[in-house]
């Protein structure tokens, strides 16, 4: 079987993407690699977690030494880079973590790929998740494309932009196979609820205000998060070396027009009345430096590989919302931090 890294298995997209390939590649063995940050829940992929052709494994992409070493005792043919600090807000409060893990950590994979697939790049593959925010904030018109100038303006989208000028870097220079996506807001199931739809969605149930930041009237670009990992399995097998995707869902929302949405959708699922989870809407001061709009022209991946999202923005959120309504212990344990106890029971001495 072919062994395959994918890192950050454990967080929100990274599940999917883990689910995805352990399921649909028996060929593979899939290595999760994650350090099990506050964002990382194996409860995330405990359907999966028995899967004769998947592994866990614990471990710190800062960790140099670690890293080396579980190249040299595995043959990874590819690796697929989703472990990351991924959350704006945190960014700004506490940026070292977002360079250390975002960026060292990025290079410290890249050297030990490096140095275990030398001499034999064939067959093998590099590829690295990024985010749409490395371009920056656009005005009301305009869309990314692949060659937009970089231009990041958070704490988290600058190392991202920097691990991507490395990853780049690397190719260029000791012709290591990288491939590079960018991608749009994605949304979904198992989304850690310190994002606005998890955290919204929270609120509502437990009737909390819902904060919306400034005016509510920055635009983000939604995904279904099943369709990213399908953009990403699409690209891992199919994309060209050295080549960059942007992926996108067309679905651009003002912020407060996506909660008008939700809250509409709340009520008619929990019973409410018409217009009473909208009330919960409360404006709070703005995030520092928000970027105003992102937009994916998303046409290279449709061109090149035939990839197009398969959901709609209301199919998907209406799924997204069943699936927090049917799941209120999986956001209770993290809120609890009960699932530091589940993966203590899990893996006692394995
Ligand atoms: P997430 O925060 O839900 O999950 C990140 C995972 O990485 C967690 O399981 C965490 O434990 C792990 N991790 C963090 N630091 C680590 C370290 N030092 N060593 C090993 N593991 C570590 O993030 P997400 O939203 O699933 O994002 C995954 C990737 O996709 C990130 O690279 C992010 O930049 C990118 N991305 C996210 C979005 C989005 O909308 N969420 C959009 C585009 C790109
Ligand atoms: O564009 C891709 C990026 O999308 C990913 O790279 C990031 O990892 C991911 O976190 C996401 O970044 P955002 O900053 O866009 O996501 P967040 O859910 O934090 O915020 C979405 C929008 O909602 C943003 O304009 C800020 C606003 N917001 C957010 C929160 C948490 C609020 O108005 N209130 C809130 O409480």
């Amino acid at each position: 079987m072919k062994k395959l890294l994918i890192t950050g298995g454990a967080g929100f997209i990274g599940s999917h993407v883990v689910r995805r390939f352990v399921k649909q590649y028996p060929h593979y063995h899939i290595y999760n690699l994650d350090a099990l940050t506050y964002a990382g829940n194996l409860e995330n992929i405990a359907d999966i977690e028995h899967e004769s052709n998947y592994t866990f494994v614990k471990g710190d992409i800062r960790d140099a030494e670690f890293i080396n070493n579980l190249f040299s005792q595995n043959d990874f043919v590819g690796v697929i880079h989703l472990a990351a600090e991924s959350h704006v807000d945190r960014s700004i409060t506490n940026p070292m973590d977002f360079i250390t893990t975002n960026i060292i950590g990025t290079v410290n994979l890249l050297n030990a790929a490096r140095e275990s697939w030398k001499g034999s790049f064939d067959g093998r593959r590099f590829y690295h998740v990024s985010t749409d925010e490395v371009y920056g904030s656009l005005g009301s018109e305009g869309f990314f494309v692949e060659t937009t100038a970089y231009d990041p303006q958070s704490p988290y989208s600058a190392s991202k932009a920097s691990s991507d000028h490395l990853v780049r870097a690397y190719g260029n220079t000791y012709k290591l196979p990288v491939v590079i996506s960018n991608c749009s807001n994605n949304y979904g199931p198992n989304q850690f609820p310190e994002k606005l739809l998890p955290l919204a969605i929270n609120n509502i149930v437990n009737k909390r205000p819902i904060p919306i930041y400034g005016k509510g009237e920055n635009i983000r670009d939604w995904l279904y998060v099943e369709d990213h990992a399908s953009a990403i399995d699409t690209i891992f097998h199919n994309a060209s070396l050295g080549e960059t995707y942007n992926i996108g869902g067309h679905n651009e929302l003002q912020n407060i027009e996506l909660i008008r949405m939700l809250c509409n959708l709340m009520d008619e699922k929990l019973g409410r009345a018409n217009g009473e989870s909208a009330k919960l809407i409360t404006f709070v001061t703005d995030r520092a430096g928000h970027d105003l709009r992102y937009a994916i022209d998303a046409s290279k991946i449709a061109k090149d590989l035939g990839w197009k999202p398969s959901l709609q923005f209301p199919e998907g959120l209406r799924k997204t919302v069943d699936w927090y309504l049917s799941h209120s212990e999986w956001i209770q344990n993290i809120l609890s931090g009960d699932y530091e106890k589940y993966y203590q029971k899990q893996y006692q001495g394995r």
